[in-house]
């Protein structure tokens, strides 16, 4: 027996959670363009540019800048793999489901692994980095969360890579949901290693996980001992296909590339800094609109991001009700909670081409609604008012 479905007609959403975000047109054009073959002189030229298109997104003048196939997880797991071996010492900082993926793949690694908790919500405090670095013995790698996506806490940098070169070890940042939405400084933080994701600020679909090794990280995987656990993810093997070798290793995915691609030249026109102030003011936009809704950010206050916006949940409200009922009356996806703010938060994300003004007065008018029909007393009309007044 044959069975026919219809060609699946996906419905309209304004896609305003932790990922994916919403994509450009011009993207989605840009993936239904004719297929040529992964080693074609025309793709091999798209590979070099999509290299030096992300160079710029990283701010680095790092080689060895490639988009890994595979999700944001794919970067995680390649920077990990390739830059640890059995018995390394790893200080990770944890505060949130991504730090926690990190310390679970390490081990996965064989590497020896230190965390350092932080509650959700707030950031991993340089000094917890540096007890926990005096206690390793010959730490190898420091890695933390640039923005953790489960809690909308904003993590700062530079001290910490400070830290962890002055005892010897590379500094890895996971910058998924931060790369193209607030300033990334690889070269200029010196970070050693760092990886992404396209669905997030990059507006691109997922599939593609752009990674950036610097020349420290670079000796560390030269001077290993043991192969790295993972055939697929071997960026020494990897740089052979993407370096001037051309050696087949596996077939990239073509479409994917197109599309980076061109997101990035989206990125790239708009400017980053651009880019930058205007997930920064639609951001403010979204927390002008929640006050008179009596709801909050809850992570910690001055580090917060733009991009991904943690809101606590009010006593009385169902949590998952209002999630459902914004997707089917309005159409809007924001996201659950996980972990320990499991039905605790709200996430709104307001990435790439999500973060626009008119989505943040859509969504706070549809959130007055649903809200109003959940019991709460709400004024129509003033969410919308205050962040027209401040956007
Ligand atoms: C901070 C962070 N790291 C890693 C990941 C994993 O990426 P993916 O889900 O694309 O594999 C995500 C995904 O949300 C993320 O937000």
């Amino acid at each position: 027996m044959t069975t026919t479905l219809d060609a699946f007609e996906p419905p309209d959403r304004l896609l305003l959670g932790p990922g994916p975000s919403a994509v450009h047109p011009r993207v989605l054009r840009a993936m239904s363009a004719p297929l040529v073959g992964h080693l074609d002189p025309a793709f091999v030229a798209l590979m070099e540019e999509v290299k030096g298109l992300l160079r710029t997104v990283f701010a680095t003048e790092n080689e060895l800048t490639i988009p890994v196939s595979g999700t944001g997880s794919a970067g995680m797991e390649a920077c990990l793999l390739n830059l640890l071996e059995p018995g390394d010492a790893f200080v990770v900082g944890v505060n949130g489901v991504f730090g926690t993926r990190m310390a679970e793949v390490a081990e996965r690694a064989g590497a020896v692994v230190h965390r350092v908790e932080a509650p959700w919500g707030r950031i991993v405090e340089p000094e917890q980095i540096a007890a926990a670095l005096a206690n390793a013995e010959r730490p190898k790698l420091v890695a933390v969360v640039h923005a953790e996506t489960s809690t909308g806490a904003w993590q700062p940098i530079p001290e910490i890579t400070e830290l962890a070169h002055r005892h010897g070890a590379l500094m890895l940042i996971d910058c998924v949901t931060s790369l193209g939405g607030a300033p990334v400084e690889v070269d200029a933080w010196g970070v050693d290693a760092a990886y992404s994701g396209t669905q997030k600020c990059l507006s691109c679909p997922p599939g593609l996980a752009p990674v950036t090794f610097g020349p420290r990280a670079l000796a560390a995987m030269k001077a290993r001992t043991t192969k790295v656990r993972s055939w697929y993810l071997d960026v020494s093997l990897l740089a052979q296909y993407w370096g001037e070798e051309r050696v087949y290793h596996h077939t990239a995915p073509i479409t994917m590339n197109y599309a980076l691609r061109e997101a990035l030249r989206l990125v790239v026109e708009e400017g980053l800094p651009a880019r930058f102030a205007r997930h920064r003011r639609n951001a403010e936009a979204l927390a002008a609109g929640l006050a008179p809704l009596g709801l909050s950010l809850v992570a910690q206050q001055g580090h917060r991001l733009p991009m991904l916006n943690a809101v606590g949940v009010p006593e009385g409200i169902d949590e998952a009700r209002v999630r459902g009922r914004l997707l089917a009356e309005y159409g809007i996806e924001i996201g659950a909670g996980l972990g320990p703010m499991k039905g605790r938060v709200w996430r709104i994300g307001l990435m790439g081409e999500s973060s626009r003004r008119e989505h943040v007065l859509t969504l706070l008018a549809a959130l007055e609604d649903v809200l109003a029909g959940e019991g709460r007393s709400v004024t129509r009309g003033q969410a919308v008012a205050a962040a027209q007044a401040a956007s």
